[in-house]
Formats: C-alpha cells, structure tokens, sequence
C-alpha cells in the first residue's frame, strides 16, 4: 500500500505538502485551495516532455482553462526575460488576479514561476509539483522566489509562499543522474545540520537511496521538508534558526562563482562546502575529526565530490566569500557544527582559519 506523508508548513501562509508515490498521476485538483479554476502551468523543456501532458489533461478534465508555459531549461535562463515571458502568457491568457500558476519542474522553474506568482498583480496563487531532488527537499518549501541578474545569483526576488507543494518521488527516474547526486547533497545537508538519528538511518539505506526505492525515497524527502518547515516556520524571512540551512553554503557559492556557475553544479559545490566546514568546525567548535570523516565518506556513497577542486586558490575563495551577500557588517559568518546533528552561527572566524578548512590535509 502507498503511503502518503502529509506535511504541513504552519504560520500566516500555512501550507500542505504531499509525498507520495504515483501521485501525479492522480492529481486531485478539487481539494487544492486555490482561488480560480484558470491555470497557467510552467515548465521546462527538459521536463515538459516527460510529465507536462500528465498535469495538463488532468487540469483540463477538472478545469475550464490550462495554459502551458515551457521555456529553455537552465540557470542562465532564470533571469528577466523568461520572467517577461511568462508575465506574457498570463497576459495573453487575460489571468486574472485568481488565477493560478503551476509550477512543474526543479528549482529553476519553481523560482521562475514563484516570482511571477508573486508580481501578477502583486500577488496571486501558485502550486509547486518540484521535479528535482533538489526542489523537492528544499526550493519548493519556505516561500523564496526569485531570478538572476547579471549582478548576481538570486538578486530580484520575493517571499511568495506556495498553496500546496505535490511530491512524487517517481518523477526522479527522469532525472539525469549528477542532478540526483545534487539533491542527496542537500538532504544529507538536513541529517548534518540539525538530526543525527536522520543521518545514521541516510548510512544505513543509503544503497536503498541511490536505487530511488519509492518507499525510501519517500521517506528521506519527508524527513527533510519536515526539518525545512519546522525552521521556516520558526523564522520565515531568514532572521535567526533558518540561517542554518546554510550550512556548507558559504564555501560552496564561492566555489560555484570562482568557477563561473560552470563547474561543480550547486549540490556538488554543497557537497565540498559541508567538508569544509566540517573542517573549520574541528577547529573553532571542537567538533570530532571522526564526524568528519563520517560526512567525507557519506557523501562518497552518493558520488558527490569533497574536495575543492583543483586550480582554485583558496585566497580568492576568501575573497569571494567576502562578497556573499550573507556576509553581513560584522564580517563572515559561518555555519558551524559541534558534531553531526549540532550546528550553530560562528563569529569571528579568522582568515587563516578559513584558509585551512579550505584544504584536505
Ligand atoms: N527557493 C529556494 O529556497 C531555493 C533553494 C535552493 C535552490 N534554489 C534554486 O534552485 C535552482 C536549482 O534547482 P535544481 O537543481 O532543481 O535545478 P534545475 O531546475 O535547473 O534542474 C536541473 C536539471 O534537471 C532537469 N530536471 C528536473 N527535474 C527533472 C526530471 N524529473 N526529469 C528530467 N529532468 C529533470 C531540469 O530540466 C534541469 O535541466 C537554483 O536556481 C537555485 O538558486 C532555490
């Protein structure tokens, strides 16, 4: 029998999110709480092929009106123009100020189509149905939306928060394989950043994982937007606990900008961030070298690389961690742990601290 894990995202602008196998192919949109019957759906033309016609139909058959939105997959695409372009399509389908926006696909999309959610007339419904391993256990939960501009990553964006998230881990059969990889890295992310028990049971079925068992699978991605909805719900706007979802962040966007977005994709430069904040952490939170090694060899297990990669220095790695735009007055501010599952905001870290951790011994 199929399981379904009910989440609930609780504050101001609550939330249900669903995880269960096969469940796009049983999109029951009578109980969406979604103001309109009038749908825009978004997507992306690596995903579109592969599941588009599925929501559409169903859409269709509950629906009087379902446009489709498909646009180039990508980063470099999230950006103004294809934000214009959707603006376009709600324009040409006359969306009204109720009408709904569905966004099918990862994270680019997700962030695409949450934006223009949130700027239709300042504000209008969007479901989220995340493709990616990666959007299913952390884009499509907590509300950020936003697009890139040529001064940088995510810089145009709002807090839009989604009226229902659908999961179906099936759809990850289709995703390419270093994707698949990525988004493992974000979920041993949440046993690392705040649930050791979590991180023992990733050890454990860890071979069951990477063989996308649905029951598994499941499983691990309700774990992590549970953890994602307890912090969001603690601190919506990123204020205070949500800032530890960031764990292996710093190291990592200063790894994926010295490489020019062209190299390690995110998951992977998370994955060699986490290492090195494993590392710093031995040092500035007496953290034990074995968690490391824990984390190091887990991380393995998925494919995902821990070392940074060969021909970046690590004085312009500082130097780029300087300009990241979580560094604040009071200069860099890492996510540190005290061992798996413990992890807290750290001051005062020296130059030369960060410069270690930034090399394998
Ligand atoms: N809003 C947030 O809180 C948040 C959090 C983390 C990351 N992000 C953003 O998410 C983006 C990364 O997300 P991503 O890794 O999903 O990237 P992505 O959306 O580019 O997807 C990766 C690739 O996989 C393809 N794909 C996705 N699902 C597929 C499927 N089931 N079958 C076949 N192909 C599939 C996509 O077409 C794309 O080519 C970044 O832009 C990042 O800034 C946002």
């Amino acid at each position: 029998m199929t399981t379904t894990h009910r989440i609930r995202v609780g504050g101001r602008n609550a939330y249900d999110i669903f995880i269960e196998p096969g469940l796009l192919s049983r999109l029951d949109t009578s109980v969406w709480p979604v103001r309109s019957r009038q749908f825009l759906l978004v997507s992306d033309d690596q995903v579109a092929p592969h599941y588009a016609e599925r929501v559409k139909a169903q859409l269709k058959a509950a629906v009087a009106d379902v446009d489709v939105h498909v646009f180039r997959a990508g980063e470099s695409n999230k950006n103004l123009a294809t934000f214009e372009q959707i603006t376009a399509s709600l324009a040409k389908m006359g969306a009204r100020r109720d009408a709904c926006i569905v966004a099918l696909g990862g994270g680019v999309v997700g962030d695409l189509a949450g934006f223009a959610a949130a700027c239709w007339m300042r504000g209008m419904d969007f479901v989220q149905i995340p493709t990616s391993l990666l959007a299913m256990v952390d884009s499509s939960v907590g509300g950020k939306t936003g697009i890139d501009t040529p001064a940088g990553k995510n810089l145009l964006g709002a807090f839009h928060f989604p009226r229902v998230v659908l999961i179906d881990p099936e759809l990850l059969q289709t995703l390419p394989a270093r994707e698949c990889a990525a988004g493992f890295a974000e979920v041993i992310k949440y046993g690392a950043l705040g649930n050791a028990a979590f991180f023992n049971w990733l050890e454990k079925e860890a071979d069951a994982l990477k063989a996308l068992n649905p029951d598994a699978i499941a499983r691990a991605i309700a774990a992590c937007c549970q953890m994602k909805a307890d912090i969001v719900e603690r601190d919506p706007f990123e204020r205070g606990d949500r800032a530890l979802l960031n764990f292996g962040h710093t190291f990592g966007h200063a790894i994926e900008s010295a490489q020019g977005f062209d190299g390690l994709n995110h998951g992977e430069a998370v994955a060699v961030g986490m290492c090195c904040a494993a590392r710093l952490s031995e040092v500035c939170a007496g953290a034990p070298a074995a968690d490391t090694e824990r984390l190091i060899h887990l991380l393995k297990r998925f494919g995902l690389p821990t070392e940074v990669p060969a021909g970046l220095k690590p004085e312009d790695l500082l130097a780029r961690m300087r300009l990241d735009k979580k560094a604040d007055l009071n200069g860099l501010r890492f996510i540190v742990w005290e061992g798996i599952g413990r992890t807290r905001v750290a001051q005062g870290i020296t130059d030369a601290q960060v410069l270690a951790a930034l090399q394998a011994p």
